[in-house]
């Protein structure tokens, strides 16, 4: 048949030279499409002599099988070219070291506050709690600080606002966490082993004290304990809380809670300036501990014929400070980064027994 070489070369050309998807459908409908030029030709078979058609048929078919196949290899081949662009455009070099994130470390306080609550929990004692908002009752009457006592007035208490013709007695900030032995005891009778770790307020600041700050209690009642079982636990606490042998130090002092009441130091030297626990012969006052009074177990509900026991109070600040050398109490509570970062602890390093940590 006539033609048909510039036909294809034709066609093949305008594919070839075809910009983009949209363009080559164009040319698609031109060729092959119903009215396309090779599709015409293909009409013209039928008006030809037998003879003519079966020469021109097969040679139009291959043509238009031809075209097909060159269509489709372009269409893949703009599709790929198009692939590429996009690849070359999005490229992300994934060997790019990422951005460094802080992380956040756990406080000093959070820290000892777990590392204390997990040694007493291997000597039986479980965490008790309290309201940091007291009323006075909890925290001075039933501890047997009664209005006139001088210990109300010594210990620089928050005292919360009434509105005005309200004269029931002020709520306070708690100034001890003693208050949660009177609630703990209420609620669950004797025996019981418990510490009350928590927050605790005082109207005082300098290089030693904040206005608010933070304490565990102690509390152990039961039939026939002792100052000597007192002594024990606690040694046995400080030793595993400094990971040395730490010796301890009774003084006799007073507070209305207790009778007897003691003061209680550890030992450490100060060499250097610097003070290091469970050596040399100085002593650091740390806490304050006795037998609980008996008026303490009778305002809450414990009778005093039947049980007995002691109680501590412990700065965990203090001893946060003297374990990880912290100068400074007033840094705890600044929620300076820098101080964070350096005396932070990681989420990772999880207090356990005698870990020393
Ligand atoms: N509550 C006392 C204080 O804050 C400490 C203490 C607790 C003393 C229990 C004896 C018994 O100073």
């Amino acid at each position: 048949m006539d033609g048909l070489d510039s036909l294809r070369a034709t066609w093949l050309e305008r594919i070839g030279n075809a910009g983009d998807e949209a363009a080559l459908e164009e040319i698609r409908v031109a060729a092959i499409g119903k009215k396309g030029e090779i599709s015409l030709k293909m009409r013209e078979l039928g008006k030809m002599t037998p003879e003519e058609r079966q020469a021109a048929g097969p040679a139009l078919n291959a043509l238009k099988d031809e075209v097909n196949s060159a269509l489709a290899a372009k269409k893949q081949a703009l599709a790929d070219a198009a692939l590429d662009a996009r690849l070359q455009a999005e490229w992300l070099d994934v060997t790019l070291p990422a951005r460094h994130r802080r992380v956040g470390t756990i406080h000093p306080v959070s820290q000892v506050t777990e590392e204390v609550t997990a040694i007493f929990a291997d000597m039986g004692f479980s965490v008790a709690e309290g309201p940091q908002i007291e009323t006075d009752w909890y925290n001075f009457d039933a501890l047997n600080i009664p209005g006139h006592h001088p210990a109300r007035a010594e210990m620089d208490t928050f005292y919360t606002h009434r509105a005005e013709g309200d004269d029931r007695p002020p709520h306070v900030l708690r100034t001890h966490t003693s208050p949660v032995q009177i609630r703990h005891m209420e609620a669950h009778g004797a025996p019981c082993r418990v510490i009350a770790p928590g927050r605790v307020y005082r109207a005082d600041y300098d290089q030693t004290h904040t206005p608010m700050f933070h304490q565990v209690e102690g509390l152990a009642i039961d039939r026939d304990l002792s100052m000597a079982n007192l002594k024990w636990v606690l040694e046995e606490f400080f030793t595993a809380y400094f990971g040395t042998k730490v010796k301890t130090r009774f003084r006799a002092s007073h507070f209305p809670f207790t009778e007897p009441s003691a003061e209680v130091d550890i030992q450490c030297s100060f060499e250097g300036g610097t003070v290091k626990v469970g050596e040399g012969d100085g002593w650091l006052e740390v806490l304050g501990s006795g037998m609980v009074h008996p008026k303490v177990l009778q305002a809450a509900g414990v009778d005093p014929a039947e049980w007995q026991g002691f109680a501590f109070g412990m700065g965990i600040d203090r001893i946060a400070m003297l374990k990880y050398g912290i100068p400074d109490l007033r840094a705890f509570f600044d929620s300076d980064l820098r101080w964070l970062r350096h005396y932070g602890f990681s989420a990772l390093q999880v207090p356990a027994v005698h870990s020393g940590v």
